[in-house]
């Protein structure tokens, strides 16, 4: 975060109450509910979600014992058996909402589609059938790297139904990333399109796909499975590769949904950390089944009654929990758009919120600090009347960013819902309720009912009100990952030993710095490892590093985050070359490319510095604090005493 925002985050005072009209009606009504139901949760919280969990699941077979925690390691509800598409689908099927409209999905080019309930239900039943018949079984990984087409939906929903974990990888990752994934994961089927619509062009998915897979790139992969979209050409090989519409519509729509045990693995889903390769973070059915359910009805004040839009891709998590799993699961109805704010089009997310009277919208800072930029005149172009709750999710919101959308979007009329969690979190941790908690401006407000959430200094405890520390929970929670997939050591390793245990007490260490003022609310920082988040997309500085250092012409990398009005951070990578090599602006471009083939445009680099040296400890470590500081445009801040060679710093600085 840059200073100012620091700074005004500091200064900011203002409180904001939901309003009457919206918390008469709301699922929960005020503060003091919200505070009954968390005392209540933190005095038994496996009571609390038991209670919760045979309310609000269906389940084939009940569960013996509700949490069986043994440090790391949890189960939640074991012993129970559901299938998490029976309780977004079929359970709906009985009621009224059979004919209810459950996806509602607009494409960049202005097509549209709207499934009910039953539809879906029909079109997941027979793409789950068409996975049988390309032998995938339970256990089986599959991959889907698609586009946002209702097909993507489709494809998890079919996954999940017959029991084979997924692992989405978003669109926007390379062909080299989509093969690491795959591997991995040990994928047996990939589930992709011809391509997609972005920004007015096309995405050549399946000719990724073909780069992942060539000269044996992912051996454990048997079918590719193609979804038709662009209708561009592409290459279809003989035996591998099978059009979806093609099986779909031979498949009998009659599948019913594996009984599944409640750890079951239902996806994996890869994130990046501080070091290493990104990590597959696992997901089991029932303790995620119910945590998404809870939170999205709470948070969002969900009604039977609402259209619902978060805008997120269904390639992060917020696209699983909060497009696909949660909302289904509460039977409402989930909007997914194709596109995004782009120079022909940038008032495409305000028309959508018209066109179908969106009543529930859920983005990300990065883009309404756009929106901003773009100007008022095209949301008030549109009839926003609609809204009564907005949503807002990835990094910390600047607090005049907080106001805009309040007043601009929200028509000062809208509670701002700003939930910090994470892909390990699986759902919203912090966040208010919408009908319950006064906001406060650039805070994410209190933990949801059964998150023990604290801010603790190095050695595990708690600071004072109001004074900075490491954000933690100190108790397990349903939809918590169960572990790094095939890395027990490493999920043990990243984030539950940064902090020593206390008598005994394992705590889950975020990875965000934090702050809880006086009355309990929380102030998020940032993040205090070496992960950067690029316009709300969470990327590994060592990841970019690696695919800099794989190019024949550099040396040594070195990445950091900087500031950034419109992305959060932006990257900056300081590069070493190899003797032979020497500095142009050809290289550069050639380098960031590099990145860009390697990971995914995500990850491609706002700014490469030539040096030739980086700031280094006598041990031969790279300070990046002081590379942060430059590429801030910051002072220089800490003690250059422990450099080796203290004029490397003086050239670098000479450059800026
Ligand atoms: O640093 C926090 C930031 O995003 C990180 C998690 O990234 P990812 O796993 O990709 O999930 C993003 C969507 C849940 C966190 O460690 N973050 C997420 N939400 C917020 C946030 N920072 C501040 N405020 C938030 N509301």
């Amino acid at each position: 975060m840059s200073q100012s925002t620091i700074e005004s985050i500091l200064q900011e005072q203002r409180l904001f109450s939901p309003p009457p009209e919206l918390a008469e009606q709301a699922h929960i009504k005020s503060f003091a509910e919200y505070e009954q139901l968390y005392a209540k949760a933190k005095a038994d919280p496996a009571a609390f979600w038991a209670e919760l969990a045979e309310q609000e699941l269906d389940w084939f077979e009940p569960w013996h014992t509700v949490l069986d925690w043994q440090p790391p390691f949890a189960k939640w509800f074991v012993g129970g058996k559901l299938n998490i598409t029976y309780n977004c689908l079929d359970r709906h099927l009985k009621t009224w909402r059979r004919n209810k409209a459950a996806l509602i999905w607009e494409g960049e080019p202005g097509d549209s589609r709207t499934l009910t309930y039953a539809q879906l239900h029909r079109e997941v039943c027979q793409a789950a059938n068409v996975l049988k018949q390309l032998g995938v079984t339970k256990g089986d990984r599959v991959g889907i790297y698609m586009p946002m087409v209702p097909e993507a939906a489709i494809a998890m929903l079919a996954c999940a139904r017959i029991g084979a974990p997924h692992t989405v990888v978003f669109g926007g990752f390379s062909a080299e990333a989509l093969k690491d994934r795959l591997n991995d994961a040990q994928a047996k089927l990939v589930i992709t399109a011809d391509g997609g619509f972005r920004k007015d062009k096309t995405i050549p998915l399946k000719a990724a796909v073909d780069q992942a897979l060539t000269n044996d790139g992912a051996p454990s992969v048997q079918n590719v499975l193609v979804v038709q979209r662009t209708k561009e050409a592409i290459s279809m090989q003989t035996g591998r590769d099978h059009w979806w519409h093609d099986l779909l519509a031979e498949a009998s729509a009659d599948c019913p949904p594996e009984p599944m045990d409640s750890e079951d693995m239902l996806f994996i889903l890869y994130t990046s950390g501080t070091t290493g390769r990104p990590k597959g973070v696992v997901h089991t059915t029932a303790g995620y089944n119910l945590y998404t359910h809870m939170t999205c009805k709470w948070a969002f004040d969900l009604k039977d009654t609402d259209v619902y839009w978060c805008t997120a891709d269904v390639g992060w998590i917020t696209g699983h929990s909060y497009i696909v799993y949660g909302p289904l699961s509460n039977g409402a109805t989930s909007l997914m758009y194709e596109g995004v704010p782009r120079p022909s089009n940038p008032g495409c997310f305000w028309d959508v919120v018209e066109k179908y009277g969106v009543n529930i919208f859920y983005t990300a800072p990065t883009a309404i600090r756009a929106f901003i930029k773009l100007g008022n005149e095209y949301p008030q172009a549109r009839d926003l009347s609609s809204l009564r709750i907005l949503g807002t999710v990835g990094e910390p919101i600047n607090p005049e960013a907080w106001i805009w959308y309040q007043q601009v979007i929200g028509g000062s009329k809208c509670p701002i819902v700003d939930t910090w969690w994470q892909t390990e979190t699986g759902g919203f941790m912090i966040t208010p309720l919408a009908g319950a908690t006064p906001t406060k401006p650039g805070s994410a407000t209190r933990p949801f009912p059964g998150i023990l959430a604290d801010v603790v200094d190095l050695e595990g405890n708690p600071v004072a009100d109001n004074e900075g520390g490491y954000l933690v929970i100190r108790h397990p929670w349903p939809s918590m990952m169960r572990t790094v997939y095939g890395d027990d050591e490493r999920f043990r390793h990243t984030y539950w030993e940064h902090l020593p245990p206390r008598n005994g007490q394992y705590i889950y260490f975020a990875g965000d710095g934090a702050r809880r003022d006086q009355d309990g609310y929380f102030w998020i920082m940032g993040r205090v490892d070496d992960v950067i988040n690029v316009s709300g997309h969470r990327l590994g500085t060592m990841e970019i590093e690696s695919a800099l250092v794989s190019h024949p012409a550099v040396a040594e990398a070195a990445v950091v985050g900087r500031p950034d009005d419109l992305k959060g951070e932006d990257i900056f990578a300081f590069v070493t070359l190899e003797n032979t090599q020497s500095p142009s602006e050809d290289l550069k471009a050639e380098l960031k490319q590099h990145v860009v083939n390697e990971i995914g445009v995500i990850a491609r680099p706002g700014e490469i510095r030539f040096a030739e040296a980086l700031p280094k400890t006598r041990s031969g470590k790279i300070i990046r604090r002081f590379l942060r500081n430059l590429a801030s445009g910051e002072e220089l801040v800490g003690d250059a005493s422990t450099m080796e060679d203290q004029s490397v710093l003086e050239k670098l600085r000479q450059g800026f």
